[in-house]
């Protein structure tokens, strides 16, 4: 096989792991909210590299600072630090509740550290046997051993061997259960805000209060991964800050660098002293070029202009995809927030998302699905509000060819 014939999604069977079933199309250039691929056929993305691409493709900001960077320094490991990674933890510390920030490459090293803090500063602090982590059901914190198990697909985690112990898993949205099961011996609490891999579920005000309550009661910590609903998605810097609950660890990823791989740990000052030298660490995390980009993507997206500009495009959003239902009857609920939405199945079309999510490919429409039952929207924060209408377009013709089968 030759890499100079044009490379064809057929080699991806050669030779990748067949771990993933990428679609046919293979995209080669990407501007704002349009994708175009091999053939020169072109997208509108409504999928935002699952909710990664928050400023569309090669907005100019990053790629200016990628450049900039990239002329200058690119990595150093952390025995320096460097500028870039001071300038963006005072950004995040400024913006957050946090008083200290830890930098690593992906949501799944991020939530590794939280849960590795988390059960040391309850072993520092109250001694042995404060070890449990209750998390919920449909939840998706990451692919390492420890996250995939504390995640709440036992499908992801089952068949690698004995898994990290202590983990406790509970119906989302459920005081009561919460209420039976947290104890002195909880070390923490880890939830998703709002559960994007899990169906596009909003944690209720009254869970979220009975988290935060339940915890301070029993000397636990409460961890939200935010590595899907941070850096603007829901129209707030951050899910928490549209509530009343702020949690004591938060992780984020995904959209910090708009594409480029980073993740932060956010903590206080009281926690973040249990991860003493030595204790955890990354050769890449707070690498300046990643960070470069974090500065750059925190400066553009976090404004009144670019929050207020994601509910305008929720409710576009919303309204179409409402009016695609009322004509064909596909749906049974149009749910999420800000621009992490979800199309919701309805009993006719019970676990055909994969469906709707090829026939947009065919249409020129990116989308995602979370589960098998829910169509999944993430675009750009600053997609087009002409974009959205055209994608709205393409995929009520993708509506429609999945409802004449
Ligand atoms: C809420 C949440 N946490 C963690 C992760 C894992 O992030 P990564 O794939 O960057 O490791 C994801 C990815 O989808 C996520 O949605």
């Amino acid at each position: 096989m030759s890499v100079n014939n044009k490379l064809t999604r057929a080699q991806f069977d050669e030779v990748m792991v067949p771990n993933y079933a990428p679609s046919a199309v293979i995209p080669v250039r990407g501007e704002g909210s349009r994708v175009w691929d091999q053939d020169g056929n072109e997208f509108i993305d409504f999928a935002g590299g699952i909710a990664v691409n928050c400023l569309g493709h090669c907005h100019p900001a990053l790629v200016g600072a990628l450049k900039e960077q990239g002329e200058k320094l690119w990595h150093l490991s952390n025995v320096m630090t460097n500028e870039p990674a001071l300038a963006l933890a005072t950004k995040l510390v400024d913006a957050t509740f946090a008083e200290k920030v830890y930098f690593a490459n992906s949501g799944a090293e991020a939530n590794e550290a939280a849960l590795k803090l988390a059960r040391r500063y309850a072993l520092d602090k109250f001694g042995a046997g404060k070890e449990q982590i209750i998390a919920f059901d449909k939840a998706f914190h990451g692919r390492t051993f420890f996250t995939v198990t504390v995640g709440g697909q036992a499908a992801y985690s089952d068949g690698f061997g004995p898994k990290p112990q202590g983990v406790t898993h509970l119906p989302f949205n459920d005081i009561a259960a919460l209420e039976a099961e947290v104890s002195d011996k909880t070390c923490a609490i880890m939830l998703e805000p709002l559960q994007g891999e899990g169906g596009i579920i909003d944690a209720s005000p009254e869970f979220l209060a009975a988290v935060r309550a339940l915890a301070d009661k029993h000397n636990a910590l409460v961890i939200f991964d935010e590595v899907q609903t941070g850096v603007g998605r829901l129209g707030a810097l951050y899910a928490y800050m549209l509530t009343d609950v702020v949690p004591d660890i938060l992780t984020t990823a995904k959209a910090l660098g708009g594409g480029f791989p980073i993740a932060a740990m956010l903590t206080t000052t009281e926690i973040a002293e249990h991860l003493k030298i030595g204790t955890h660490g990354s050769t890449y995390g707070g690498n300046p070029l990643a960070c470069a980009i974090g500065n750059a993507v925190l400066d553009v997206v976090n404004t009144p202009e670019v929050f207020d500009g994601v509910k305008r495009r929720e409710q576009l959003l919303r309204d179409g995809l409402n009016k695609i239902n009322d004509k064909y009857q596909v749906f049974a609920e149009i749910r999420g927030k800000g621009l992490l939405m979800g199309a919701v199945l309805n009993e006719q079309y019970q676990g055909r998302a994969k469906d709707f999510l090829v026939a947009g490919i065919s249409q020129g429409l990116m989308s995602l699905i979370a589960g098998a039952n829910v169509i999944r929207f993430t675009p750009s924060l600053v997609i087009p509000e002409a974009d959205i209408a055209e994608g709205l377009v393409r995929f009520e013709r993708a509506v429609a060819q999945v409802a004449a089968d």
